[in-house]
């Protein structure tokens, strides 16, 4: 039975993937039939709300609501387009009630005053068009024990993207026509951070931070500043998902994807974010890049990524800029349709990010999931984190690699090339 991509996609981890990008329409092959039948039964949409996962019962269980940070404003915390910047909190119960667990959105960047104001006009840019999101069903946000069991009953924070920047510019700009754009990313985040410590944070006995896509490089660049903010005591630790963005040649040879970075780094003024170590020997561009972070993070981090991260294949490898005629177009859209050449290419792309991840080889307390499926972002829905078709590596799915490496067991999965590991299917959000 054929399935298509778009359908078991949710909402938010499509506008996560990427607003700049065009959907992908590729027609997959379920590897489960009736699963696929379920998740169809179970998508019909919540009217007016953000769907975080697959999965989701019938509300049930509300939306949660946005909270619009107070007196953003006068600290210049602001979205791109001046409004307040938000979160979504849900408190946590039980022996989870002094456990935090702080999500930053994803959504790629802009990099160029027409992007900005561009998505200053859509709620990545603006709280004015932010809606209570669904954390039934979200992975690690789900509060159903079952398939949650590490974290359903700790306090959740989503924080709202809408700077383009991971949270971290500082500066503003003046779009074509006269109208300002703030990009004010690192003072939302402390922002959130500040408001969110007055709100029980700072009692926390243990905290993680975490995002996808560009939520998970938000996640590596404020990875330290977070954990200094807690005493000696307090277990704090960073769960970067598809965050491992690699520096990479296109596969015509350019470095399109550094352009993107530098664009983002230059318009938005990111600076103070970076790691002083490394900007003695490289440009601010190079440090913006995972394998550059992660030599000065000394905070406990698990790095979730798959080796065929779906969206990097599409925009960092094959931009369409590099690939003009279409010739690769089935391939990115699914990797089932990818020939031996290209294959091979996709290897490539894999390896040189389990080469970056040498690194971590040393530090004892970091977790490594790195699967060859064609996906990306595989913490915020139940089917990646934790059901029976997730990923699995050493038989173990994300949610109980995560838990393992949580509690101290050693955790540093590497799979082996695509297309061995069986586990993979193409339900899978890409
Ligand atoms: C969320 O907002 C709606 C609409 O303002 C309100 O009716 C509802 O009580 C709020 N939910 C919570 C949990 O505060
Ligand atoms: C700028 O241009 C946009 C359309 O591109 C328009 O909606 C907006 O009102 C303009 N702003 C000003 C100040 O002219
Ligand atoms: C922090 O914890 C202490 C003792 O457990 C409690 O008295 C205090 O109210 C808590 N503060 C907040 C902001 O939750
Ligand atoms: C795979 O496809 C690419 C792009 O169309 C083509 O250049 C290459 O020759 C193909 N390789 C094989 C083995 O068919
Ligand atoms: C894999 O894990 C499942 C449950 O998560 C278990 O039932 C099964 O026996 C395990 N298989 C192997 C080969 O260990």
């Amino acid at each position: 039975m054929a399935s298509t991509a778009t359908a078991t996609e949710p909402l938010l981890l499509r506008q996560q993937q990427c607003d700049r990008w065009p959907a992908n329409r590729g027609s997959r092959l379920a590897v489960m039939a009736a699963t696929a039948l379920v998740l169809l039964l179970l998508l019909t949409p919540a009217s007016g709300h953000l769907r975080l996962g697959l999965f989701s019962p019938p509300p049930a269980e509300p939306p949660v609501n946005l909270t619009i940070v107070a007196g953003a404003a006068e600290k210049g915390a602001v979205c791109l387009d001046g409004t307040p910047p938000g979160y979504h909190l849900q408190r946590g119960s039980g022996d989870g009630s002094g456990s935090w667990i702080i999500h930053l959105q994803g959504g790629a960047w802009c990099g160029t005053l027409k992007d900005c104001y561009d998505r200053s006009m859509t709620d990545l840019g603006s709280s004015s068009f932010m809606k209570p999101v669904m954390f039934a069903g979200a992975g690690i946000f789900d509060g159903d024990q079952l398939q949650n069991p590490n974290f359903y009953n700790w306090n959740k924070v989503y924080a709202r993207y809408c700077d383009g920047a991971s949270f971290s510019g500082d500066g503003e700009g003046q779009s074509e026509n006269g109208t300002t754009l703030q990009f004010r990313g690192l003072r939302i985040y402390e922002a959130i951070i500040d408001e969110l410590m007055d709100k029980g944070l700072n009692n926390a006995t243990q905290a993680i931070l975490t995002g996808c896509s560009a939520g998970g490089l938000s996640t590596l660049l404020h990875c330290e500043d977070f954990s200094a903010r807690f005493s000696q005591e307090v277990s704090v630790k960073c769960l970067a998902d598809a965050g491992f963005f690699l520096d990479v040649k296109d596969i015509s040879g350019k470095m399109s994807f550094w352009a993107v970075y530098d664009g983002v780094v230059s318009l938005q003024n990111v600076r103070e974010v970076l790691p002083k170590d490394c900007l003695a020997y490289n440009e601010p561009t190079e440090c913006f890049f995972p394998a550059e972070l992660i030599k000065s993070i000394h905070t406990p981090t698990f790095i979730l990524n798959s080796g065929y991260d779906s969206w990097q294949i599409q925009n960092v490898l094959v931009p369409d800029s590099s690939a003009p005629d279409e010739s690769w177009s089935s391939c990115k859209d699914n990797i089932q349709n990818c020939n031996s050449t290209q294959i091979d290419i996709l290897d490539g792309f894999k390896n040189t990010m389990v080469d970056a991840l040498k690194v971590t080889g040393d530090k004892k307390d970091w977790g490594l999931f790195i699967d060859s499926c064609f996906t990306h972002c595989q913490t915020l829905s139940d089917v990646s984190w934790n059901s029976a078709v997730s990923p699995r590596l050493g038989n173990k799915t994300i949610s109980e690699a995560v838990g393992d490496w949580h509690h101290g067991r050693r955790v540093k999965d590497i799979d082996c090339d695509y297309p061995c590991n069986p586990t993979c299917n193409s339900l899978l959000p890409i």
